[in-house]
């Protein structure tokens, strides 16, 4: 793995971009995998000024979300649709039909999962995956405890989950119970995943996930064991490793 600390958050976001602008640049169709939260919000800020400079042309681009709520309307201000539309599509020149999104309205989640496993294997695997990391050691939406084979799978958000993400739901009991996201096999698979994490909250989670040893209960330290990890952390978030 590598592990690049930068000064502040708008330097690992910078180079976070610019290593994404590198796979895109040498596989003009390649297939991204996109994290939310407020962690990836400067790399999607950084991207699109990219694509604004002309440096980066997202046209044969393929993009599809990490994970999403699961059992609310898909046009729900909440969503993760919703924000990678907020935060990235509406600005680049993405093809519509080169993004794929879990449908939060979905009736069955095994139904969804598998088709969202079909799609990614039909165009080829996740060349590039970006990550954010839970308090908790989540990866997606997969909670700590989550089996590592497992595929994309409709999860039970975890209290912890709840409360930090209830902003854009108004209150932490108006969150959804329930999510949908690709799980750690599948996040596994990936060709290239970027970690990243900022703020001094994050240390203790960002210690365990990668220097103590692997295990279920830190679903973030199964990428100790994937050939190729670039971690982004500013200083705070990197100051016990
Ligand atoms: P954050 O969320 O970027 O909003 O901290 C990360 C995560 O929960 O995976």
């Amino acid at each position: 793995m590598n592990i690049y600390v930068k000064k502040d958050y708008n330097e690992l976001s910078r180079a976070a971009a610019e290593e994404i602008k590198q796979v895109v640049g040498k596989k003009p169709d390649c297939l991204l995998g996109l994290a939310t939260g407020n962690t990836p919000i400067g790399i999607y800020r950084e991207l699109v000024s990219m694509y604004r400079r002309k440096e980066i042309d997202f046209s044969r681009v393929r993009a599809m979300n990490l994970d999403e709520y699961f059992g609310i309307s898909l046009n729900h201000p909440g969503t993760c649709n919703t924000y990678l539309e907020d935060h990235f599509y509406r600005y680049i020149n993405i093809r519509r039909d080169n993004i794929f999104r879990l449908n939060s309205e979905a009736k069955s989640g095994e139904d969804e999962g598998s088709r969202y496993e079909e799609i990614i294997g039909k165009i080829g695997g996740i060349d590039l995956l970006i990550l954010g990391i839970g308090l908790n050691g989540h990866l997606g939406f997969n909670e700590p405890g989550t089996s590592f084979e497992s595929p994309t799978h409709t999860v039970n958000l975890t209290d912890i989950t709840k409360q930090c993400n209830y902003q854009l739901f108004g209150t932490v009991d108006k969150m959804p119970e329930y999510g949908i996201t690709m799980g750690l096999k599948t996040i596994m698979k990936a060709g290239k995943c970027i970690l990243m994490a900022s703020g001094e909250k994050k240390s203790k989670i960002i210690f365990k996930a990668l220097k103590e040893p692997v295990t279920t209960e830190i679903p973030a330290s199964i990428l100790q064991l994937h050939h190729n990890v670039s971690t982004y952390l500013d200083c705070e978030s990197s100051k016990l490793i």
